[in-house]
């Protein structure tokens, strides 16, 4: 597993690039592995402008018939105050678009939001098919 701590804008950086290292290893396509590093960039710059900082951790959780790349990103901050508005697109409380919840939701193929004051934790998953993913790229571990 990945692990990540978010602390400055360079923490943010590394973690992007280390899971798209990663979704393409596992033979992801460079959309999806654009997908995975847009998510990972979006939750861990809210961790950042929010919470000051947080974790975030990068799992190859690929099976016999699925790559699955889950990504949780987790910080300890104020929390968020309205879920169900934070999910909506064009919410934001800190003068941004609100695209970033919303439109990492649309991006992962799973998306789950734990927030309570003091806790905030975003689970996702990107998973795919081994079939629709190229063979040669197929880790061998998996074989
Ligand atoms: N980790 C967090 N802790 C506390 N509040 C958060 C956190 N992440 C998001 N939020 C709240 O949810 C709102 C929506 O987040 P989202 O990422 O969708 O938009 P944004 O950060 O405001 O703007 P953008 O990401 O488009 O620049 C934020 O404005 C903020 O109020
Ligand atoms: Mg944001």
């Amino acid at each position: 597993m990945i692990t990540v701590v978010i602390q400055t804008q360079s923490d943010i950086v590394e973690a992007r690039r280390r899971g798209r290292d990663l979704a393409m290893q596992l033979g992801l396509s460079a959309v999806d592995q654009t997908r995975l590093a847009t998510a990972i960039s979006e939750l861990t710059r809210n961790a950042l402008q929010y919470a000051g900082g947080g974790v975030c951790e990068i799992e190859d959780r690929s099976d016999a018939l699925h790559i699955r790349i889950e990504l949780r990103v987790s910080d300890t901050g104020p929390g968020i105050a309205d879920v169900n508005a934070a999910l909506l697109d064009g919410y934001s409380t800190g003068g941004g678009l609100g695209a970033g919840l919303p439109g990492t939701r649309r991006l992962m193929s799973h998306f789950a939001l734990h927030s309570q004051p003091g806790q905030t934790r975003i689970e996702a998953a990107l998973v795919r098919h081994r079939a629709l993913v190229r063979p040669a790229f197929q880790s061998p571990r998996h074989e």
